[in-house]
Order: C-alpha cells, then structure tokens, then sequence
C-alpha cells in the first residue's frame, strides 16, 4: 500500500530535546522507516515543518537532513492545510500561547512536558482543546524505557504480591559552569524562565506513579536550592533562583509509599542516572533506564545486623536480571507513532493534557509543601 502523508509543525527544534529525540531519533527515524504503520496495514509517512526563531539554524538544520520546509513565523506554519499536526519542544514558559494558537488554528497537539506553567494554564489548554475537538497529548517518555516497561511486566504478572514502596534516585552533577560547562541549559536554574528541578521532575514522577502503582493521593516535599550561583551559556555568573533538589514522599492509592530524590546537585554511584527500588511482600526489584534485577521472596537471604564484623556477602550479586523478552524501540518514537496512530485512526493514547495537568498539580503541590513545612493532599 502507498503512504499517505501527514504534516507536522515542529516548534522548538534547535533545542536539546526538539532537535535529539523528537526530530532526529522520532520523526526522521519514523521517515526513515517509511512512515508510522496503521491498524490496517497501510502507512502515514511524516512530513515535518521546522519552526524557531533563527533562520539560520533552521536552514542548516533542513540542509543536513535533506528537509525543505522550514519558517520562521508560527502562523505562517499554522495555516499550512497540510500539516493537522503541532508539537512544542519550545522552552516551557513560551509554550503555553503557542499552543493555544495551533488549537485555534485546528491542529491535534502533541508537546513536551510541562504542557504549561500551571496547572491553571494547562488546564485552560485542555478545556480550549476539548472544545475545538482537536486530539491532544503529552510526552510520557519515562513510561516508555526498557527498565519501566520491565517493571511493569513484573507487575501486571503479580510478581511483586503486596507492594510496600517504592524508592527512586533520580540524579547526577549538573556542572556550575565556571571551571567546566554545565551540561543542561541555564534557563533550568532560573525560576523566571519556567526552571526548577521540582516542575521538571515531578511531571514525570506523577505518570509514572499512577501507571505502575497508584495516583499520587498526598505529597510531603522538600525542595531547596543547593547551589544558589552559576555560570550561563555565555560565561556571565547569575542567580540560580530555582530549585535543583527536591526530596519528596508520596502517598499512592492502595497504600504504596514512594519516596522519590531528584537532584541536579548529587554525584552517582549506581548503576543508571535514575532508579527505582520496589519492595513487595512476596519480591523486589531494582529498575533502571533500561536495566531490571529481582529478589524473589524465596531468595530473600537473612542478613544479621552486627556492626562488628566485616561484611562478607554481596549484596548486589543476590540479585537476577530480567530477561529483555522484546526488542525495545526509542521510547521517544514510540509514543509518537502512538500519537500519530490516535490522530490518524483514532487508536487509544491515554497520556493527554489532562494527565499533563496532573503532573503540574503534583509539582505544585510538592513545592506548597516545602513552601509551607506540610503535607498537600492531592484530591
Ligand atoms: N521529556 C524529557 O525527558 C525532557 C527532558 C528535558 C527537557 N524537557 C522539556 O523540553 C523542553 C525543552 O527543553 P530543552 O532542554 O530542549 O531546552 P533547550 O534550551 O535546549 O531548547 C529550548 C528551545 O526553545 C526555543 N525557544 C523558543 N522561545 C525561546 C525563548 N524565548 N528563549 C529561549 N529559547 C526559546 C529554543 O530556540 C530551543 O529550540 C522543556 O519544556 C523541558 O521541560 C523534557
């Protein structure tokens, strides 16, 4: 069968995210393959518009991967007939009026994470994006990476009997850039450009909290800033007027505790830059980006707390791998081929603006609670 194809307004494809996983390792992976295959069989190939503010960059950009249709005025891209499709990968605190433009303009909406700045923005996007009848969604990456998809094998197969918690450690050095660069931009350290590590994170936790174990019914958290100077992108010190830390425990439905550490202020020594510990009464396990291990009930061994003898045993070596069992995808393309699925044929894609909204009350919440030394119940 021939393709069809199917237009898509990318806004925010010079950046980080927008140009690695969404352009490259989504949509010119997806062209690449001949385009996102329907439930029938037939196919809906890509036709991406790249849309930002430098001409130059976006030129260049189309000119090495063999693109021709790029602007530098959203409206412009906006009234292209042939592109039903927008997606924002823009800095978070500008996303919110584009989107709102796309959805006047009758565009189906995919976007980054956060979909807005507040829950009130986001939910305003959802509410004009149900009234236009446009399909809308928002990246859900964590839920997509190999050691989650594991570790929810292991739950939806009863693996775990009751689980008890949950313990994450997400994290790593963000540099301050004087001695050596930072490795993320600077605007995620200013709380005026929409920075801070509790908006960033806690979006994600949310999604993957209630998709494994149960919505997030309280939160107690707190956030700080451990390092309050550092340097920007053009070497000029400035205030890092947003949290980079934040120590949180969540009360899930069904009486899972998970208590989550996010920091851009910690040095690793685990196996992966974020993980998650789950303990249950009949097995645990240990899930990473793409690495799972379990400890089955009947291999649980019997440590003896006695401080004066050297430890003998080795811990990590009681544990078992979780076979693959699949080939894993780029979790970033996935989604977007589930996306353009639901746009095109109408196939279930349950991550919309309002699971977007859900993971903005959480970060809202979480910093009330740190704001105010107390536990926010989310109702
Ligand atoms: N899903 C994830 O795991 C994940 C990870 C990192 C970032 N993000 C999200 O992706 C979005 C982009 O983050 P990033 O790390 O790619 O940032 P980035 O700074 O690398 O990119 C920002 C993009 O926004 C554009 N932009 C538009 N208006 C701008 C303005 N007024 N000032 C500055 N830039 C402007 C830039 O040109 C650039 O293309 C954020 O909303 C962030 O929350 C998601």
């Amino acid at each position: 069968m021939t393709a069809r194809s199917l237009g898509v307004v990318m806004n925010g494809v010079t950046g980080r995210m927008g140009y690695r996983q969404h352009l490259v390792r989504s949509v010119l992976a997806i062209r690449e393959q001949g385009g996102v295959e329907l439930p029938d069989g037939s196919r809906v190939q890509l036709e991406p518009v790249l849309v930002g503010r430098d001409a130059a960059k976006l030129a260049d950009m189309a000119d090495r991967h063999g693109l021709t249709r790029w602007t530098t005025d959203l409206d412009v891209a906006l009234s292209d007939d042939s592109c039903p499709v927008y997606f924002d990968a823009q800095l978070t605190s500008v996303r919110e009026k584009s989107i709102v433009r796309a959805i006047d303009a009758g565009k189906h909406i995919y976007t980054e994470k956060p979909v807005a700045e507040s829950v009130e923005g986001a939910l305003a996007l959802a509410s004009r994006a149900a009234d236009a009848g446009v399909k809308n969604g928002v990246v859900h990456d964590k839920l997509y990476l190999p050691g989650l998809l594991k570790l929810k094998r292991l739950v939806d197969g009863g693996f775990f009997g009751r689980i008890l918690s949950v313990r994450g450690e997400f994290g790593y050095w963000v540099f301050e850039g004087d001695w050596q660069a930072a490795q993320r931009p600077s605007w995620n350290y200013r709380a005026e450009d929409g920075g801070g590590i509790t908006v960033d994170m806690f979006c994600h936790w949310n999604y993957v909290l209630e998709n494994l174990f149960g919505a997030v019914n309280a939160v107690t958290a707190k956030v700080v800033t451990h390092i309050p100077t550092r340097v920007d992108e053009s070497g000029t010190p400035y205030d890092a007027t947003a949290d980079d830390a934040a120590y949180a425990i969540f009360e899930l439905a069904g009486g899972v505790i998970a208590q989550l550490n996010s920091s851009w202020a910690v040095r690793v020594h685990r196996d992966e830059l974020v993980e998650f510990q789950v303990d249950g009464t009949h097995g645990s396990a240990v899930a990473g980006l793409h690495g799972c291990v379990v400890q089955p009930r009947a291999a649980t061994p019997r440590p003896v707390w006695n401080p004066d003898v050297k430890e003998t045993q080795s811990f990590r070596s009681q544990w078992q791998e979780v076979p693959d069992n699949a080939e894993f995808d780029n979790g970033f393309k996935v989604q977007w081929e589930q996306f353009i699925r639901h746009v095109v044929a109408d196939t279930p894609h349950p991550y919309d603006f309002m699971a977007g909204v859900r993971g903005i009350r959480l970060a809202e919440a979480g910093l009330e609670s740190s704001r105010t030394n107390r536990r926010v119940e989310l109702s």
